[in-house]
């Protein structure tokens, strides 16, 4: 795995570039991203390009050794460009414009800004396509970053119309499939329909699903414009895009397919404090992250794009943007590198070389602090570095396990939740987190993905059930485990006929037939688990093999198809590994809190995120707090 970092040479003067790149490459760093935010200097005044900067340092990069990743800047549109044609500019859900002053501030559905986009990434690549030193593309920064997929302006809600046209043909149609007879909501042309916003309350969750879908598609077009551009100007060289965490606004399988390779932005300690985790989560780990985070989102954007990815931004100290935000332990950051090694990555960049000393971002850590000087994660970069060296490159085989991630089902959750903690994200990491616990590695895949060879298949939810993914599931022989909510929606957001679980019935003969959430706070005993937030009553032929307190049931088999009818608490969890696994052959290991273990094709190994010192039986050793063990396989 490469190791490099984000750098901004528009940050700092001329005079310091040819020795940053001298130190990066000391460090033991060999990839660069720049240019990603550049626009105002790349073309100060509409029309007048200035590359001489620019050419100067990939020059000076290129003559250090290092390579470049450069970013199309289309996430910060210069003032001029937002004067030129202000409604270019998203639109919220509360019918505010989004400003000028920070970043991210267009809509995805400006014919007249997509243009723009196009001429600037054309220029570049006619400049930079073929140069020696420009190994990758990243498209945009962050699509959706600060809340900005859905935007609610008059260019939106005019290509929301056409996708609607091109989806349903007829309005009739439409009518039909959102069940707009409810309410008088019927439409007499598409022309009558706007975005779902700035109803009285809430409005037809069919039409939310259908915008979220749109939204989606207008994120995927805009950014396939510009890897068409790319793919002509500068053929050969890979594309990517780096995603975000916890993110689930745009379907991440569907850009992926146009990319070649997955990036992600690593932050574990923002994300920790940011997201459901509970307060002694939070303070167990604070120094640490969750020791799913990172491996959770490694895992997942390794299915995103035909297994090649990476890390695009590494957290190297404190961030900025957290409510509050720890410095990691020391060794942290060299525990985060190792960790997307074991999980296959391609390389990991550092965001960003030097700590900016000015605007929004002056409280973020680098690698090095405002005055030049070596922050605490150097010395822990080139550790990395030489472990690396020492190992040689990883990569990863399919893993026992297929985590089934829908984007389309964190949507219909988020838009209809029906009990505030059913949160989509929250229940696939749980799930995530119970087979890492017990030593399992996972792909995460999409509905999508081809399931074969998988020794154990877990889908935590998926509400609507795509066409095909009933029979994939009943051709396979390996322990299968669904989880509440499965098959409840139909495409459209309606009840299925003959209830949920819809098409899933033809594995799994039940049916649901009422539905409760419990609010936080409630824990109805069972044996070895609770009941909480989520509860279904079913009818079957089938006994349930697991019942509650109160004798309902609550897990269903039907040979090696199961059903889990209530959101899986921590031990029931448990309880459903051991069990599949144990069906599937497939060992567990008993790690003790906070350990983890990822195999590669050629090594295993094992990280202590704990913030003690901990025995791990397995290896027959004590690993210190960011202690590491890697062993050959
Ligand atoms: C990322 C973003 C970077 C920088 C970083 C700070 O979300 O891509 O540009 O803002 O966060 O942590």
């Amino acid at each position: 795995m490469k190791l490099g970092c984000c750098y901004y040479p528009e940050h700092w003067p001329e005079s310091v570039w040819a020795e940053d790149a001298a130190r990066m490459a000391a460090m033991g760093l060999s990839l660069v991203r720049i240019g990603e935010f550049a626009w105002s200097r790349i073309e100060p005044q509409p029309g007048h390009y200035d590359w001489g900067w620019l050419d100067r340092a990939i020059e000076t990069l290129h003559a250090a050794g290092l390579k470049v990743i450069l970013g199309t800047p289309s996430a910060t549109p210069p003032k001029w460009l937002v004067d030129q044609m202000p409604d270019m500019v998203a639109i919220d859900e509360q019918g505010r414009p989004r400003g000028f002053g920070s970043r991210r501030h267009y809509c995805f559905s400006h014919e007249g800004y997509r243009a723009e986009c196009a001429r600037i990434v054309t220029a570049l690549a006619q400049r930079y396509g073929a140069h020696p030193a420009v190994v990758m593309w990243q498209t945009d920064n962050e699509y959706g970053c600060h809340d900005t997929v859905l935007s609610f302006s008059d260019a939106a809600a005019a290509s929301f119309r056409g996708w609607l046209a091109a989806r349903y043909g007829t309005v009739d149609a439409l009518n039909t499939a959102w069940g707009n007879v409810f309410w008088s909501m019927e439409y007499r042309g598409f022309t009558e329909v706007d975005p779902p916003h700035l109803t009285v309350t809430e409005a037809n969750p069919a039409h939310w699903l259908d915008y979220r879908r749109f939204a989606s598609d207008q994120v995927v077009g805009f950014n396939r414009e510009q890897v068409d551009i790319l793919r002509a100007l500068s053929p050969g060289k890979d594309i990517t895009h780096n995603f975000m965490g916890f993110f689930t606004e745009f379907d991440h399988h569907d850009v992926g397919r146009d990319i070649d390779v997955a990036t992600w932005d690593s932050y574990p300690l923002g994300f920790l404090e940011q997201f459901w985790f509970s307060a002694d989560e939070k303070r167990a780990y604070m120094r640490q992250g969750h020791p799913d985070i990172a491996a959770f989102h490694h895992d997942l954007y390794r299915g995103c794009s035909n297994g090649r990815w990476g890390v695009m931004e590494q957290q190297p100290g404190p961030v900025n943007w957290a409510r509050f935000n720890p410095a990691p332990l020391p060794g942290m950051v060299a525990l985060w590198t190792l960790e997307a090694a074991a999980h296959g990555a391609e390389f990991t960049s550092y965001f960003r070389w030097r700590q900016a000393p000015f605007a929004q971002e002056q409280m973020h850590a680098g690698l090095l602090r405002p005055d030049s000087t070596e922050a605490e994660a150097a010395d822990e970069v080139r550790e990395a570095a030489a472990i690396l060296t020492e190992i040689g490159p990883q990569t990863t085989a399919q893993a026992p396990v297929a985590l089934v991630f829908s984007y389309e089902a964190a949507w219909v959750i988020g838009i209809q939740p029906q009990g505030q903690s059913f949160r989509y994200l929250e229940l696939v990491f749980e799930c995530y987190s119970a087979l890492r616990a017990r030593g399992l590695d996972v792909d995460i895949v999409s509905p999508e993905a081809d399931l074969e060879g998988y020794q154990i298949v877990l889908v935590p939810t998926l509400p609507i059930v795509p066409e095909g993914f009933a029979e994939k599931l009943a051709a396979l022989e390996c322990p299968v485990l669904l989880g509440p909510r499965s098959g409840s929606k139909t495409t459209s957001f309606c009840i299925p006929e003959g209830l949920a679980p819809g098409d899933l019935r033809a594995v799994i003969p039940l049916t649901v037939t009422r539905v409760e959430s419990l609010r936080d706070g409630i824990a109805e005993a069972a044996e070895g688990f609770t009941v909480t937030r989520w509860r279904e009553d079913v009818t079957s032929d089938l006994a349930p093999d697991l019942k509650d307190g109160a004798g309902r049931g609550v897990v269903y088999a039907n040979g090696n198809i199961l059903y889990c009818a209530i959101w899986p608490d921590a031990a029931l969890l448990q309880l459903m590994v051991e069990r599949v696994a144990g069906e599937a052959g497939v060992a567990l290991l008993d790690l003790p809190e906070g350990i983890r273990v990822r195999r590669t094709t050629s090594h295993m190994f094992t990280f202590n995120y704990a913030a003690e010192p901990m025995w791990v039986p397995h290896i027959g050793e004590m690993l210190e707090p960011t202690g590491w063990h890697i062993a050959p396989l």
